[in-house]
């Protein structure tokens, strides 16, 4: 059994699907303050059979405790955790926190319990700005915001333990910028509030939810000046997953691997993209850059094909037509 802590959130709920798939029984732990509990109904009819869900944060050492004395867990896939890079800045505490000490919580109960296969979600904010693209994963790493460093914290804590105690095997996966939806419309990203990824904001728009979009600066030093991403379908993430799991059980180690497709796309790419899988357009104006924001990044995958035997294939426009079925059909509870 694999515990999968945040998952009914984004990543987590895909990644569900793709572990049922492989034959894998779950059980999920998330506290909900960025996911809805239907997720699990949802799941249930996409993996056909329903998940194990226990509400409850991963800060939670006696509850920890309790979820490894009674279900047969053999690994641990850690989703949960805060990701708005804005809000950290002004949260630092509520992040380290959250991240770092959730993260040191499900560590020592792990140990107590002697499971020690662990896959990360680490992410391309490692890289800070890189001095080149494709970003090949020996590139150095930095921070300049809290979420970031927390993401910098726990590896380098995995890193250690690994060297102290080396039969951990452990994956840090560093996701690069993760968009799409399940094909059958019935799970996708559910953002609160005022969505800050492009994604989500863009099919917002095409909805007709927002008036415009704001694209954030277009005099940086790219092709049509606006920044360019390495965006990646969720289910191929949710595959790099089931495969990184697959390795370590094969191989053992620390392995740390880019998830991403290896394919740049300019902010204007996803809004013409999006606007041919809706029918509808997208109007947007042009604002000044966006605080922290980088040119151009994107993902030298070669050694996740390399390691895992994985790599994306899903499309620009697989990832635009899913977003657009799931935001049509989307129950959304946010306003
Ligand atoms: P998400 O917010 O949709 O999912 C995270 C889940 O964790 C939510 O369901 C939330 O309720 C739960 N959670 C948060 N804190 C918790 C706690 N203390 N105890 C129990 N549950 C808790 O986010 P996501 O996009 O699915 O991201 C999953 C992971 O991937 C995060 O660690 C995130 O930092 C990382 N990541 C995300 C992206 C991205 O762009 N989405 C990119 C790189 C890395
Ligand atoms: C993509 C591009 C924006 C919104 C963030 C985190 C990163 C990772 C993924 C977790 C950029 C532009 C966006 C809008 C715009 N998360 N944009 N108008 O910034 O690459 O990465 O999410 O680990 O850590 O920083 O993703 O989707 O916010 O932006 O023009 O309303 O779209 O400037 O060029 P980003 P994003």
């Amino acid at each position: 059994m694999i515990l999968v802590t945040g998952g009914t959130g984004y990543i987590g709920s895909h990644t569900c699907v793709a572990l049922a798939k492989a034959g894998h029984e779950l059980l999920i732990l998330d506290n909900l303050c960025n996911s809805q509990a239907d997720v699990v109904d949802r799941l249930e009819t996409l993996c056909g059979k329903r998940p194990a869900f226990i509400q409850g944060d991963v800060r939670d050492s006696q509850l920890l405790g309790d979820l490894f004395d009674r279900h047969p867990i053999s690994a641990v896939m850690h989703f949960a955790g805060l990701k708005a890079v804005g809000e950290s800045v002004a949260k630092p505490l509520e992040y380290y926190d959250n991240n770092v000490h959730g993260t040191l919580q499900l560590l020592a109960a792990m140990r107590r319990a002697q499971v020690k296969t662990f896959v990360f979600s680490s992410s391309a904010t490692v890289y800070g700005d890189p001095a080149s693209v494709p970003i090949r994963e020996d590139f150095p790493r930095s921070a300049t915001n809290p979420y970031g460093r927390s993401k910098l914290i726990i590896e380098d804590i995995l890193a250690d333990l690994h060297r102290a105690e080396p039969d951990w095997r452990m994956a840090r996966l560093r996701y690069f910028n993760p968009v799409g939806a399940h094909e059958s419309g019935l799970i996708g990203e559910d953002p609160q509030g005022i969505p800050n990824n492009l994604m989500p904001f863009v099919a917002q728009v095409a909805v007709g939810k927002r008036e415009f979009l704001n694209v954030w600066g277009n005099d940086y030093p790219t092709p049509d000046g606006t920044g360019i991403r390495d965006y990646i379908h969720v289910v191929d993430l949710a595959e790099g997953h089931v495969a990184a799991l697959d390795y370590l059980k094969r191989k053992g180690g620390l392995l740390t691997v880019n998830l991403g497709t290896g394919r740049g796309y300019s902010v204007l790419d996803m809004v013409k993209a999006f606007e041919i899988a809706s029918g509808r357009s997208i109007p947007y104006q042009i604002a000044s850059r966006r605080a922290g924001d980088i040119a151009q990044c994107w993902a030298d995958p070669s050694l996740a094909r390399e390691m895992l035997n994985w790599k994306a294939e899903r499309g620009l426009d697989q990832m635009c037509a899913d977003v657009w079925r799931w935001q049509q059909g989307s129950r959304s509870a946010h306003p």
